[in-house]
């Protein structure tokens, strides 16, 4: 029994493996519509989503399969004070897969260590987010054609985005990637990140506060959205939240291949006037998400 807490959880062929499952799902989407009949899978959500939390259930329910869902902690017996791990324990008396989302760092890696059916993480406060990377290799597959030989720019809140965290985990692993971190001083990549994952694979990478003065050279450029739910401080959130708006007249430079992307939801990062901008990609992770987490529960649960 597997479960994903951390996308390195994953090796690269797996990956690859994936990927192409998620295209076959797409191709052929009949073939797999009763995989996994009788199957359960629980999404325990104990903070907010709209795409994880969905287009979980949605992938489960086009693999035949069915859903228990918590998607509001308080209404569940943690508000009661239940542990992660006896959480984790009674789901699986019900479930043959749980889907974990939590505000603590850890929480989804102690539920697995606690369950008898696999756990897949799907996002722990402001640590990783490894399926919602599953959704951007899936989109950059997609648009690029490959992971390897490319620049991306990441741009927004570095420190709490944990979209960007697993994301760097997993481009790490590939040839000559290049990582142009943009943002604010206060929103640095964390040093682990840097530290563990660039400088420890010798990738090349720049920190840059100006958006605008890199734009040209990227390939893909991911923006975030500054993490209201991680600030201590209410201040420093509005001081920082629209550090970075991306408008078309600043995609003039850009390459005319360019990839942009973002794991939404957006609050203010893009302005929606560049969502009719071909190179617009940030809708077509929402669909991809979905195809690569039933590639994800078909591999977990072991299903040919
Ligand atoms: N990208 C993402 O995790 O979105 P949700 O918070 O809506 O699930």
């Amino acid at each position: 029994m597997r479960s994903v807490i951390d996308i390195l959880d994953l090796s690269v062929e797996e990956l690859d493996e994936l990927v192409a499952c998620a295209k076959d799902i797409i191709a052929n989407p009949s073939k797999y519509a009763h995989k996994c009949a009788g199957k359960k899978l629980a999404t325990l959500f104990f903070e907010p989503s709209t795409r994880t939390r969905l287009s979980f259930e949605a992938a489960m329910y086009e693999l035949g399969g069915n859903v228990l869902s918590m998607s509001d902690a308080k209404s569940s017996s943690a508000a009661k004070g239940e542990s992660v791990a006896d959480t984790a324990k009674t789901i699986s008396c019900y479930a043959d897969i749980i889907a974990m989302r939590h505000p603590k760092e850890g929480a989804p890696l102690v539920a697995s260590m606690n369950a008898s059916v696999p756990v897949i993480n799907a996002g722990d406060g402001g640590h990783n987010h490894p399926t919602q990377t599953l959704a951007d290799l899936l989109t950059i597959s997609r648009e690029k054609g490959r992971f390897d030989n490319i620049t991306v720019g990441l741009c927004g809140d570095l420190k709490f985005g944990r979209t960007v965290h697993s994301l760097i985990s997993a481009l790490s692993r590939y040839e000559n990637v290049k990582f142009v971190l943009i943002s604010p001083e206060e929103l640095k990549l964390p040093s682990y990140v840097k530290k563990d994952i660039i400088q420890k694979n010798n990738l090349e990478y720049v920190q840059t506060t100006d958006l605008e003065s890199v734009m040209p050279e990227l390939d893909i450029l991911y923006m975030t959205r500054v993490q209201r739910e991680r600030f201590f401080n209410e201040e420093d959130y509005l001081r920082l939240k629209d550090s970075y708006i991306l408008t078309p007249e600043k995609l003039e430079t850009a390459k005319k291949d360019l990839c942009i992307m973002h794991p939404l939801p957006r609050v203010n990062e893009i302005s929606v006037a560049v969502d009719e901008d071909p190179r617009a990609c940030y809708f077509d992770q929402v669909l991809n998400g979905k195809y690569m987490r039933m590639a994800l529960i078909l591999k977990l649960l072991e299903v040919k």
